[in-house]
């Protein structure tokens, strides 16, 4: 229904936006592959990676949960990390994102810890 409807706007590598109607629920990262939106993710949101690190608007920052430890872990490895940084895998669209941007960086890293091998294409 029109009340699970949760906008999201991707800013992709080279500056242009996307905007997608998401649902109450899902998984930004998952979300944007459905749409073929470039961003990573390498190790399927095991938080064994930072290549799904994006930005997320300052003014949604503090309207998602604070990260989990192994979240925090897998940004330090994130070149350019910010502020906002989040993982993207980690985000899940609830009403009280309702307009939210998220941001690509420019540049992500692939990093596994051992035991985690990329699945191959
Ligand atoms: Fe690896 Fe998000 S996909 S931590």
């Amino acid at each position: 229904s029109e009340d699970e409807v949760v906008n999201i706007t991707y800013v992709l590598r080279d500056g242009t936006e996307r905007k997608i109607r998401g649902k109450v629920g899902d998984n930004v990262m998952f979300l944007a592959h459905r749409y073929d939106i470039e961003m990573e993710g390498a190790c399927e949101a095991s938080l064994a990676c930072s290549t799904c690190h994006v930005y997320v608007d300052p003014a949604f920052k503090d309207k998602l949960p604070e990260p989990l430890e192994e979240e925090d872990d897998m940004l330090d490895m994130a070149p350019a990390l910010k502020d906002n940084s989040r993982l993207g895998c980690q985000i899940v669209l609830s009403k009280e994102l309702d307009g939210i941007t998220v941001t690509l960086p420019t540049m992500t890293r692939n990093f596994y810890v051992d035991g985690h091998v990329p699945k191959p294409h």
